[in-house]
């Protein structure tokens, strides 16, 4: 009898990406598990989100709560766990600091905390975990939910061993019945994340350009986003040679996907662009074995657009939102491109390959030149595009390059409201001065320092002049090498997904 697949890359699978219900609730009721904040206020912990149900119980267990907790150490310092089992309930109380003026941030960091603790601590299985963190208003409620679900999804293993159960609803307290919109908002935009995370963290034998496209199509099935995929042939046809040049290495070519929203009466067309490099050898200039091992994720960036682009439609924003990942696995082999090569791309700049390992900039060099027809707005890509961002910037902070400083504000405000950070970079004349190539209009390639400038100023040059653009170097944030922290996980992180959803709505009308 023949096995099921552990992954079928033929379709997609929502099982994979299943999160639990999100609801709110008025009280703790049947919940497994509660979890609560402490503040630092005046040098003392105060409690955040306690209730005079949890004070009954903390009362059997022999005190009031706050003197429970601080027993055990409870102080409120930002990112402290202090845990309490209480009759049928583990009671789970997150440091929150003595900002009393909580961000958005600080809810969603703290529910994901909680969480994690609760999904850890393994003895009984926790099924039902409620959250009371004093969130009001809307705004409140969608941070503590974000947080909740983002912390509650996790990758499913590709092993024929059961896992344990997941968490089956988490009860928000605290919401009133006008939440429900803010749950909504939460579920989908978490769930957007979850799946760009799931489609990362796929090896790459199981998820190369084709396989993508696949789950693409599946997960746009039931939606309103158009989906064109154009296969090698028709890359070959309408001349973009970049994808070619990178994916001709490959026994699996490569792909171009683009993927259209467009609501009744919008005014406004934002155009995304995501590097899809399923795996990234570094094709001649092959990467040194330790880098080899994680460069499945090097379509975080395509990953992160389609999941945004659903998720946007979801939530109904009035904004045309058009996307575009250029699909391509980088290999070695007789048909790989070759350091030396000289690369016609889709808008017939030539450029000439210093290094194979380049090989984000040149797929992405033929998608942007692509945007030009589309009259857009504003244009950003997203890419795990150099190592030198994550020299620069380190493992959590992406990089933001622009085309001007209005474009490089309206992209850090909606960062901001989404909680991730990205730093701004410049594009300076010094390494414009280096894209010319003695043998072609450009080289791929320069200096090692400064890396990430030149990338930067080697995809403007195919952005027509007078458009609003910015590049998200998310090389370092799109994996999380060490432990997950807050509500992000070890591994993909789905970065650059919220950011690119509140950017669609601050352009919505
Ligand atoms: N995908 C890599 C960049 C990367 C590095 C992503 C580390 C995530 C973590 C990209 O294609 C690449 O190889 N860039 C080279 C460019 C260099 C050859 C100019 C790099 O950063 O080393
Ligand atoms: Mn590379
Ligand atoms: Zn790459």
């Amino acid at each position: 009898m023949a096995t099921q697949p552990l992954f079928d890359s033929s379709r997609f699978d929502p099982e994979r990406v299943a999160l639990p219900g999100i609801e709110s609730v008025r009280g703790i009721g049947k919940a497994d598990a509660a979890v609560i904040g402490v503040v630092e206020s005046n040098r003392h912990p105060t409690l955040i989100g306690t209730t005079s149900e949890l004070e009954s119980k903390a009362a059997k267990a022999g005190g009031g709560l706050l003197a429970l907790l601080s027993a055990r150490g409870a102080t409120g310092e930002v990112g402290e766990v202090t845990e309490l089992h209480l009759p049928a309930l583990q009671l789970v109380a997150v440091g929150m600091g003595d900002d009393l003026d909580l961000r958005p941030e600080d809810l969603r960091r703290a529910a994901g905390l909680g969480v994690r603790q609760v999904m850890q601590a393994g003895s009984a299985e926790p099924r039902r975990i409620v959250i009371s963190l004093d969130a009001g208003a809307d705004g409140q409620v969608q941070a503590v939910a974000e947080g909740a679900l983002l912390a509650a999804s996790r990758f499913r293993k590709l092993s024929r061993v059961a896992e344990s159960a997941p968490v089956e609803t988490i009860g928000i307290l605290g919401s009133n019945r006008s939440s429900a919109r803010a749950l909504a908002a939460a579920r989908i935009t978490a769930q957007a994340v979850a799946v760009a995370r799931d489609w990362t963290n796929l090896p790459p034998n199981l998820l190369g350009p084709s396989d993508l496209a696949e789950q693409a199509r599946g997960y746009l099935k039931d939606s309103k986003v158009e989906l064109e995929i154009l296969d090698e042939k028709a890359l070959d046809k309408q001349g973009f040679g970049g994808i070619l040049a990178v994916g001709g290495g490959s026994a699996r070519p490569p792909r171009l996907l683009r993927l259209d929203y467009r609501p009744r009466g919008t005014k406004r067309h934002l155009v995304l662009v995501g590097k899809g490099i399923t795996y990234d050898s570094g094709g001649f200039n092959l990467k040194p074995a330790d880098s080899l091992l994680t460069m499945k994720h090097d379509m975080a960036g395509a990953a992160d657009v389609i999941a945004a682009t659903r998720a946007i439609a979801e939530l109904g924003l009035g904004v045309h939102v058009t996307a575009y990942a250029p699909l391509a696995e980088s290999m070695i082999s007789g048909s790989a491109y070759r350091p030396g090569d000289v690369i016609t791309t889709f808008d017939g700049t030539t450029v000439e390959n210093t290094n194979s390992d380049c090989e984000g900039r040149i797929v992405l060099a033929d998608a942007l030149a692509r945007t030009n027809q589309d009259d857009a707005d504003m244009v950003v890509d997203i890419a795990t595009l150099t190592g030198a961002c994550v020299v620069a910037l380190g493992p959590q902070i992406a990089g933001l390059m622009t085309s001007d400083d209005a474009t490089a504000d309206r992209l850090l405000d909606a960062a901001e409201a989404a909680g991730e950070e990205f730093w701004q970079l410049p594009i300076t004349e010094h390494v414009r001065k280096l894209l010319p190539s003695p043998v072609a209009d450009l080289r791929s390639k320069a200096d090692r320092n400064g890396g990430a400038l030149f990338a930067g100023a080697f995809l403007q040059h195919f952005v027509a002049e007078g458009t609003s653009w910015a590049h998200l170097d998310i090389a370092g944030p799109a994996w999380n090498a060490s432990d997950a922290h807050d509500y992000v996980p070890a591994h993909a992180t789905g970065m650059g997904v919220r950011t690119l959803i509140e950017l669609a709505k601050s352009m919505a009308g």
